[in-house]
């Protein structure tokens, strides 16, 4: 197949899928609404990683558990790191779309206990890494996107592996399972005006993603 076609028909590997615009800008804006509400009882915060710099990008969390990060590692806990207050539930408006989408992708049924929620400024990022702190890999991740295009990485099993860069625009939704739940990914850069919505919650310039996952 030519390098266009393939571009045109998004030619993903086995256990990756992509619904494009899933979401409607109103659907959009009303999981934005109960993502101010898990941020108003979970304040973002920029976590430090284990190696000693911060992330570049604030994040909470929302479900039974949460992903956080300090000099002691990665991990999930079940309360937030600075109010100790337990992470607040899921918003049904993610968990519905989240669990009929995995099962429409054929990976069955989903039952995520945790949400992390990374907010991208106009110069946030994500360094190629793969979800490897949760317990079972058999369950996906799922992840939303709000706000303005990401240029997303999605690379192999390895490290090393050959890469393939694509947009995530506002409203999609992509799940990495199966075979490609292991997959290397990340975000090279945020382009600032492609955004199709506006809310208060998204920064100017920046990017919201949501990413349900079962940690244990
Ligand atoms: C992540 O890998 O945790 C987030 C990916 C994204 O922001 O699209
Ligand atoms: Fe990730």
């Amino acid at each position: 197949m030519s390098a266009l076609f393939a571009d045109l028909l998004e030619v993903f590997p086995e256990g990756v899928a992509l619904f494009r615009a899933r979401l409607t800008p109103a659907d959009q804006r009303a999981i934005l609404d109960d993502v101010a509400f898990v941020i108003g009882e979970a304040p973002l915060f920029r976590p430090q990683m284990p190696t000693g710099p911060y992330m570049i990008n604030s994040l909470t969390n929302c479900g039974s558990l949460g992903w956080i990060s300090d000099k002691r590692g990665y991990r999930y806990e079940p309360a937030h790191p600075t109010t100790a207050k337990p992470w607040p539930s899921i918003p049904e408006s993610v968990l519905t779309v989240a669990q009929s989408l995995t099962y429409e992708a054929g990976l069955g049924a989903f039952e995520p206990d945790a949400c992390l929620v990374n907010v991208y400024a106009a110069d946030g990022r994500l360094s190629l890494h793969r979800d490897y702190d949760e317990a079972d890999f058999k369950w996906p991740i799922v992840s939303f996107s709000f706000g303005n295009d990401a240029d997303f990485v999605l690379g192999g099993l390895k490290r090393s592996g050959k890469t393939q860069s694509f947009a995530l625009h506002s409203g999609d939704v992509m799940i990495l399972g199966g075979e490609s739940r292991l997959r290397y990914h990340g975000v090279k850069r945020i382009r600032p005006g492609t955004s199709p919505i506006t809310h208060p919650v998204l920064p100017e310039g920046g990017r919201i993603n949501l990413t349900l996952r079962r940690a244990r």
